[in-house]
């Protein structure tokens, strides 16, 4: 079993020292000072912590905390199971998933994860592309010819990372119903919902057959908690997700998971500070693409934190990212996602700064399409 090379992390570590970090998918930074303050009694939230007993919390998560999360996804707490991160998610359900000559359907692009770890446990892997000028809808038809009965897994990001498009609640139904149909798990993994700029849609945990993959990592924006979850109904899948849970992490922190219950149970003040910084940003952002048409193209994302640019001359954005780094601008090369004449631009970070850096964005920008006209 093999990992290949996580080139967006390497890069973005590589690179940490750039003044503007627009490299990464995480929106807007907290302090643990004001998830206490969350509560209306920080100093009695205060003691709590300090009072906690350093032990292992139960693998599933501790009960508050699977309350809290089943309360905000509309499910039972049974159904929760909880895991550090999104990303620990992702490894058991494709785990779980890994049987000799299975295979699983993945977008493309999508988060490196969902890729490199069926391929690592040795799944094959099935893409249906998203494309931009379909602006990155999925197609059902193409994930229909993909299916056949070696098929264990269907899975979707909604808002999805890195182009930011969404799945709408008719188009969820639909590919939920079809893998339900044919027997196969549909996994839907909504880390980055809800937020939304524009039409909004509901979490796929309201569909009966349907595994979520959520955390407090990207639409509430604690990734230092490590905290994710699975939504899973079937009691034999969440139990084998457990099992090999027991092998790695076993459990989260008490303290994690306490300021991760306060964090649930204030969700809508939490996102509420995601929202005001991502529909800021994204206007400066979306003023700055209006003016850049010769140098570069997207599609407006609908969701999310990450925009997925491409150079329209269909040049080397690994060169583009590199003469970012001289204007400050931290940005993620395409190539991480197997296309080199992309690259993707955050949007969640930085509420004192992201004007400053829009300005930056836009010399660079300017300064590209005159050295283009020189170049012709
Ligand atoms: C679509 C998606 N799913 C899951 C994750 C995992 O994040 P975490 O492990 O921090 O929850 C990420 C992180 O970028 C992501 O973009």
């Amino acid at each position: 079993m093999n990992f290949k090379p996580f080139l967006l992390d390497q890069w973005l570590q590589e690179h940490a020292g750039a003044e503007f970090d627009l490299g990464s998918s995480t929106g807007p930074r907290w302090t643990v000072r004001e998830l206490l303050a969350l509560t209306g009694d920080a100093g009695r939230a205060a003691d709590a912590l300090l009072n906690l007993r350093v032990h292992y919390p139960p693998t599933a998560g501790a009960p508050a905390l699977r309350e809290a999360i089943a309360a905000m996804q509309g499910v039972q707490p049974e159904d929760v199971a909880v895991f550090a991160g999104g990303g620990e998610a992702l490894f058991h359900l494709f785990y779980a998933a890994a049987e000799p000559g299975a295979n699983v359907i993945i977008p493309y692009p999508c988060y490196p994860a969902h890729e490199v770890l069926p391929e690592a446990l040795g799944l094959e892997v099935r893409r249906y592309h998203l494309r931009r000028e379909n602006g990155y809808a999925v197609a059902l038809d193409e994930v229909q010819r993909l299916a056949d009965r070696n098929t264990k897994l269907l899975l979707v990001n909604s808002p999805h990372n890195p182009t930011g498009a969404t799945i709408s609640d008719g188009e969820m139904q639909a590919l939920h119903d079809f893998a339900a149909a044919r027997g196969i798990q549909f996994v839907s993994d909504e880390v980055f919902h809800p937020i939304y700029h524009g039409r909004a849609a509901q979490s796929a945990a309201r569909l009966p057959q349907a595994t979520v993959v959520g955390d407090l990592s990207k639409a509430l924006s604690l990734g230092g908690l490590r905290l994710g979850w699975i939504v899973e109904r079937v009691a034999a899948r969440r139990r084998a997700y457990l099992n090999s849970r027991e092998f790695v992490t076993v459990s989260n922190t008490p303290m994690g998971e306490y300021l991760g219950e306060i964090a649930i149970r204030h969700h809508e003040q939490v996102l509420a500070r995601t929202r005001a910084v991502t529909h800021a940003n994204l206007k400066l952002l979306e003023e700055v693409m209006a003016q850049s048409a010769a140098v570069l193209d997207w599609v407006r994302p609908a969701g999310g934190m990450t925009a997925w640019v491409r150079l329209t001359s269909g040049g080397d954005a690994r060169a583009f990212c590199q003469d970012a780094l001289h204007y400050g601008l931290l940005l993620a090369p395409g190539e991480g996602w197997g296309f080199a004449d992309h690259f993707r631009i955050g949007f969640g970070v930085g509420p004192d700064w992201y004007p400053r850096a829009m300005e930056r964005f836009a010399a660079l920008v300017h300064d590209h399409a005159r050295d283009a006209r020189v170049n012709a």
